[in-house]
């Protein structure tokens, strides 16, 4: 391997994520070696309502006394034990770095040194990179083959873990699958982002934001939500099915499982058989848009994800999180049960930016969709953006236009679709760039 950038050092702090919770940043330092210039690369690491039982291990620091949850020995461990083995290491050879931080942690979940700080290392050493290599992130990780502008997934309306209100399914969002720039398809969105809030406000109903920016009335049912996003979608000049579908997310997976009835909503208290729930979905699908469901069934349910798969999985994307937790053994066993047929790709879960890749890859092998997201705990951090174009993800979930966590990735998707196609979008003039053809099918 060519010497040309090497690390020369490797540090980790402790700073806040969007719930005021502790969440790791971690800076890598390159040299230049040929005029031996410095160039520093940084990441801050999102952080989960509650991680899920499949996922490398978030590390925190059991003796924390304030805030209960540090990360501050978590992140000092960076420097401790990460900087010596990666020092001198070419910064450009992704992989390399990603190995050499799985051995150093030796565990197959990352729990001796947290996947959240080995996380914050491997896209940090991309972040130096790219920025030592004068190159945008997402040219530098993908190339000048990544080039498909994201389909943004919207989440305007908080349930479940996200929100204290009575809404069980975690979150409902809009996909303007008829736009035809990530500059329109944005607009579309606030504009149904508006007009919601004025339909809710109207009927009295609160307007202030959940965790990830999306509404938090106190709604009693989930087919309410849906009826009022589907008359905001109107309202706005838009028909559902064409220019805007709605998506959920059920995280499922929080629906308790107990005795006869294997499903129960934590807040609701209602029970449903396995059976039962995928009745609810497909009916759900006969009546509105749907263009993805997510976690709709739990982790475990693998009989019931195929069965779900074989009823719905033609008209609606079916869509894997706590399911596969980014991980590509989880999908290759969902391939091989022929579970869901998309995959949510939260680098976090997994803990390195190369197994990331790995997980998109073998999706898109195996025809099915990929949706890079980001968390429920997030920063100013726009890493996953750049991802996105650069992996061709096709599809992005990033929360509401609302709180700056939220708009600083639209915001970095608004600047590479200027820098990749010019200020002037025409609408509909790239087919290639919107991503309704999954629909057209
Ligand atoms: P999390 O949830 O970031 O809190 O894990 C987001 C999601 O379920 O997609
Ligand atoms: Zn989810």
């Amino acid at each position: 391997m060519v010497e040309y950038l090497k690390i020369v050092h490797a540090r980790g702090r402790q700073v806040l994520d969007s719930r005021g919770n502790p969440t790791v940043e971690a800076t890598v330092t390159v040299r230049n070696c040929v005029d031996g210039e410095l160039t520093e690369g940084s990441a801050i690491v999102p952080t989960s309502a509650g991680t899920g039982e499949y996922e490398a291990v978030e590390l925190r620091d059991h003796s924390a006394a304030f805030w209960g949850k540090g990360v501050g020995t978590a992140a000092e461990n960076i420097e401790k034990y990460l900087q010596e083995p990666l020092a001198g290491t070419e910064v450009t050879d992704q992989r390399r770095i990603d190995h050499i931080l799985m051995e150093t942690d030796g565990t197959e979940d990352k729990s001796r040194l947290g996947a959240n700080v080995l996380l914050g290392v491997s896209l940090a050493c991309a972040d130096a990179a790219a920025k030592a290599l004068h190159t945008p992130l997402y040219r530098y990780l993908g190339g000048v083959q990544g080039q498909v502008m994201p389909t943004p997934m919207m989440n305007i309306l908080n349930g479940g873990a996200h929100a204290s209100n009575a809404l069980d399914v975690q979150e409902f969002m809009i996909v303007p699958v008829g736009a035809g720039s990530i500059c329109e398809g944005i607009q579309w969105c606030c504009e149904i982002y508006h007009t919601l809030k004025k339909i809710l406000s109207d009927r009295g109903l609160a307007t202030d934001v959940g965790d990830e920016g999306g509404f938090a009335p106190r709604l009693s049912t989930e087919m309410e939500a849906i009826d009022f996003i589907m008359e905001a979608i109107r309202a706005a000049g838009f028909m559902p099915g064409r220019d805007v579908c709605i998506s959920l997310d059920v995280a499922a997976n929080t629906w308790r499982r107990n005795g006869n009835n294997d499903y129960c909503m934590p807040k609701q208290k209602r029970c449903y058989s396995t059976e039962e729930l995928i009745q609810e979905w497909e009916d759900l699908a006969d009546k509105y848009p749907v263009f993805s469901l997510e976690d709709a069934l739990g982790a475990d349910d693998w009989e019931g994800w195929r069965e779900l798969t074989r009823r719905l999985g033609k008209k609606t994307l079916l869509v894997g999180d706590a399911l596969f937790a980014t991980n590509p053994k989880r999908l290759k066993q969902g391939i091989k049960k022929e579970a869901a047929n998309a995959i949510l790709i939260k680098p976090g879960q997994i803990g390195t930016l190369s197994q990331t890749m790995e997980a998109v890859q073998l999706a898109k092998e195996n025809g099915y969709r990929t949706i890079l997201s980001h968390r429920s705990g997030e920063s100013e951090d726009s890493f996953i953006a750049d991802l996105a174009v650069a992996l061709n993800t096709g599809l992005i979930k990033t929360g509401a236009p609302s709180r700056g966590e939220r708009t600083a990735k639209y915001n970095q998707l608004l600047r590479i679709e200027e820098e990749l196609y010019g200020v002037k979008v025409s609408a509909h003039g790239n087919p290639e760039r919107s991503d309704n053809s999954f629909l057209n099918e």
